[in-house]
């Protein structure tokens, strides 16, 4: 199993919590490769649009984010975190993941991703942590992954060490759960029938003509 963890800080109670499932799939799995990058302090899109019209080696940031972009679209399971920050993502992710919106299926969906597992973690003070997970699982399903789990915790803390014994039990538990289901679905999961359904009418569409130039090719070539 080829794992690419993509996480938002190098401490804190979101990082504690993907560290801790990535243990639990190395139990779960004897062949397992990690890779992982941290985006804090990641640099916004210039919006420059360079990598929708000209590809997305043009980007001015494309050396920090092509290593970590190659990295996703070999794995079979891609990790991404991110505490909850005034009741949305953490804008250090935000900016990562605006990189990799010629990703999306609307310009040039990687097919790898047809047989990809995401997983979504967050945690918040007290309320947030759901949406965090929501949103990134939005990008998930818009490369066109297979499947995800989205895993948000209300931690009532501000640190892991201040995080209650009974509350760190229960993520516990929850991430040895998921990590037993991702082991068994790992290479096994399918995109479901309405994603299929709306990649098919969508890359018909940019066939036709409806969008980048790069991104009817690539529909023509690729046949994400
Ligand atoms: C700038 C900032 C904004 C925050 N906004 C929220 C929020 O909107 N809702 C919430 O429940 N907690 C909020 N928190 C608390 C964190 O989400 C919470 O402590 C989280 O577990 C921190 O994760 P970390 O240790 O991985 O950084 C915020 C914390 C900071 C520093």
């Amino acid at each position: 199993m080829k794992v690419c963890a993509v996480h938002t800080k190098v401490s804190g109670s979101t990082r504690k919590i993907s560290d801790l499932l990535i243990e639990e799939l190395k139990k779960n799995n004897a062949e397992i490769s990690i890779q992982e990058y941290t985006v804090a302090g990641f640099k916004p899109c210039a919006g420059c649009f360079s990598c929708f019209a000209n590809g997305e080696k043009t980007c001015p940031h494309a050396s920090e984010v092509g290593p970590i972009a190659v990295a996703i679209e070999e794995a079979d399971v891609v990790i991404l975190d991110s505490p909850c920050y005034t009741m949305g993502m953490a804008g250090a992710m935000q900016s990562f993941l605006e990189h990799l919106g010629y990703r999306f299926f609307a310009h040039r969906p990687h097919p790898a991703m047809a047989h990809k597992i995401g997983v979504a973690i967050s945690t918040c003070g007290g309320l947030g942590a759901g949406k965090v997970t929501k949103d990134l699982k939005r990008h998930f399903f818009y490369w066109g992954a297979a499947k995800y789990y989205r895993l948000p915790f209300t931690v009532f803390a501000s640190s892991w060490p201040e995080v209650k014994e009974k509350t760190k039990a229960k993520i516990v538990k929850k991430i040895q759960k998921t990590a037993l289901s991702i082991s068994e679905k790992s290479g096994k999961v399918n995109r479901p029938v309405h994603l299929r359904m709306m990649m098919r009418v969508c890359g018909a569409m940019v066939k036709k003509g409806n969008g980048f130039p790069l991104d009817a090719a690539w529909w023509t070539s690729q046949n994400p």
